[in-house]
């Protein structure tokens, strides 16, 4: 088959914040940088990340980049590689200004500063007092956020290839990565993108469960495609359940919320994070909040007829608060919970917001994998950043803001280290046939229309799945069940049903791509919590309840080929500080 045929220096899978990041620094070195995105850019996910970007600026509250480290150390329970943590913490102050001077609209305090707000698990002087660490652009700063990248990217002439599906990443026999086979989605048409670079930045996974704040379009592509070139995923069993989506739901309301004043309370009216984090309260990390419903929930405290949800009060606070500095959120109540925060609480429920997890990289966005037990080795021409990766500075629980954090920081790292490959390696490496002959065979499995169940019934139950057998409370017993479901799932997509009118909209093959790379993301994320036993961050095990350092200080890796586990060391030691050695975790 003869196939289009484009060639770039480098090639960005993904315009969310990672992606156009990246995909900026290369420009802005006259590198010839193409970005493949299944929607217009401005509409990547990053768009609805809401309550703001931690940087220790000390606008509000005295801060230091140390104490914003601690905090990250301590919010991912202490499996988080402080080399990268301690890079991100330091970077950060410096970035934000850099965003603002790419023309992000942040909020102002009087004084002409930028605003930031308190967020969970944030404390001054090492454990001390609540700090307020988030720069905000009201509640929408991956809004601005986004749409400041996009239009540098434009000004600095980055090539878009926007509704254009990536099928699978082009690896030849030595390992390098070669590019992409990718595929226009109006019209079906494929295009191999040849690039002596590749970045994967295709965010997360969130819609391997049913109610989460994730959009329809995180179904974990770039994630997948690591999978098939036999690239492992670091991490998976540690999933975020963000305390207050509207119940049912599953929107977004964000932790801003609680910063700004608001609180949660029972159907007893009681303002139950007293009991569970005497000293944060309702702004102890997510993991403790959303455990912390769900507990009130189990033992029928919850409100509403079917007690399933709690309510987030936000109607003692001015009203002006509410409208100038949580305006969507007010507007995402109204419409979907039909109450206005200014005069009623909002009904939320812990919804799927985040992985931890994800390809496994160094703090330059290398991905890298360890050879046959020995050192990391980095995957030549392959590099990743954002939700997709996995550096690891979010260990077993991400802090509300430092996601918007992690894709700036890395996403720059991840660009500027590629400048340096481009120097090194100067040419194309000849595209290599037999890896384009194996997406075509991938391909080729959806050219008919099967005879099974369709694409929508076989995700939904998928979705189910996890949501009953890897849910913020987990048993072996359960684990395993959940496990052997999604393998079964997984063998039924062989005969999946395409809806008829595929040849002329071209959708429902790229639905039923996006299910198979849900399948292997899911098929990870089960596999890897089965074999976790322990509690840590964002896993819950009531059969193993306690945090076990001297097994499982070790991070996680899964691999497709015979749903092989191996573990490799937790990075403890920052490159010019001391570490933070584990200790107990209580907020
Ligand atoms: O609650 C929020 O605004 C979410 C922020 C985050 O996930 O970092």
């Amino acid at each position: 088959m003869n196939i289009a045929r484009r060639r770039f220096d480098c090639l960005v899978i993904g315009a969310g914040g990672g992606g156009l990041r990246a995909a900026l620094q290369l420009a802005q070195a006259e590198a010839h940088v193409a970005v493949v995105s299944k929607v217009f850019p401005t509409r990547s996910h990053t768009v609805a990340a809401q309550g703001g970007m931690n940087a220790a600026l000390g606008n509000v509250l005295p801060d230091n980049w140390l104490w914003h480290m601690y905090d990250t150390v301590k919010g991912g329970d202490y499996l988080g590689d402080q080399d990268a943590i301690e890079y991100m913490c330091q970077a950060a102050p410096r970035l934000v200004i850099e965003l603002e001077h790419y023309g992000v609209p942040f909020t102002r305090l009087p004084s002409g500063r930028i605003y930031q707000r308190k967020f969970g698990g944030q404390s001054q002087n090492f454990g001390g007092e609540q700090a307020a660490r988030t720069c905000a652009a009201a509640d929408r700063t991956g809004h601005a956020i986004l749409h400041a990248l996009y239009q540098q990217n434009i000004r600095a002439r980055t090539h878009f290839f926007d509704e254009y599906f990536a099928v699978d990443l082009l690896r030849d026999q030595d390992g390098y990565v070669l590019g992409a086979l990718v595929l226009e989605i109006e019209t079906g048409e494929l295009l191999i993108i040849e690039a002596r670079t590749t970045l994967i930045a295709t965010g997360g996974a969130g819609r391997i469960y049913r109610t989460g704040t994730n959009a329809l379009i995180n179904t974990g592509d770039g994630m997948a495609m690591a999978l098939r070139t036999g690239i492992p995923l670091e991490d998976m069993e540690f999933i975020q359940f963000h305390p207050t989506g509207i119940a049912g739901f599953g929107m977004l309301i964000t932790e801003g919320a609680r910063g700004e004043g608001g609180y949660l309370v029972n159907a007893d009216g009681e303002r139950f994070m007293e009991r569970y984090a005497p000293h944060a309260k309702d702004l102890a990390s997510r993991d403790v909040v959303s455990r912390a419903i769900a507990i009130e929930l189990r033992e029928g405290r919850g409100c509403g007829p079917r007690k399933d949800h709690v309510l987030l009060k936000l109607d003692h606070l001015p009203a002006d608060i509410i409208k100038n500095r949580l305006p969507g959120i007010r507007e995402t109540a109204m419409r979907f919970a039909h109450v206005d925060p200014v005069e009623k609480p909002i009904p939320v429920s812990p919804s799927l917001h985040y992985m931890m997890g994800g390809i496994p990289t160094n703090r330059f966005g290398q991905v890298v994998v360890p050879e046959h037990h020995g050192p990391e080795e980095p995957v030549p021409g392959l590099y990743a950043a954002g939700e997709c990766a996995c550096v690891s500075i979010h260990g077993a629980n991400r802090l509300g803001g430092n996601s918007l954090l992690d894709i700036v920081v890395f996403g720059r790292a991840a660009g500027e280290h590629m400048v340096q490959y481009l120097s090194e390696n100067p040419y194309h490496r000849p595209l290599d046939a037999e890896s384009v002959d194996r997406v075509m065979q991938r391909l080729a499995r959806w050219d008919r229309k099967g005879e099974g169940e369709s694409v929508d019934a076989l995700g939904d139950e998928l979705r189910r799945t996890m949501e009953e057998y890897c849910g913020v409370f987990r048993t072996q017993e359960v684990l395993d069940e959940g496990v052997h479901k999604i393998v079964a799932i997984g063998q039924r997509l062989s005969d999946v049903r395409l809806k008829d009118h595929s040849r002329v909209f071209n959708t429902a093959r790229i639905e039923a791509l996006e299910l198979e790379n849900l399948v292997d993301v899911a098929t990870a994320t089960v596999v890897s919590a089965a074999a976790r036993t322990e509690s840590r961050g964002a896993h819950s095990r009531e059969d193993y309840p306690q945090r076990d350092d001297l097994k499982w200080l070790r991070h996680s890796l899964f691999y497709r080929a015979g749903r092989r586990m191996d573990y490799k060391p937790v990075r403890m030691k920052p490159l010019t500080v001391d570490s933070f050695p584990p200790k107990q975790r209580v907020y």
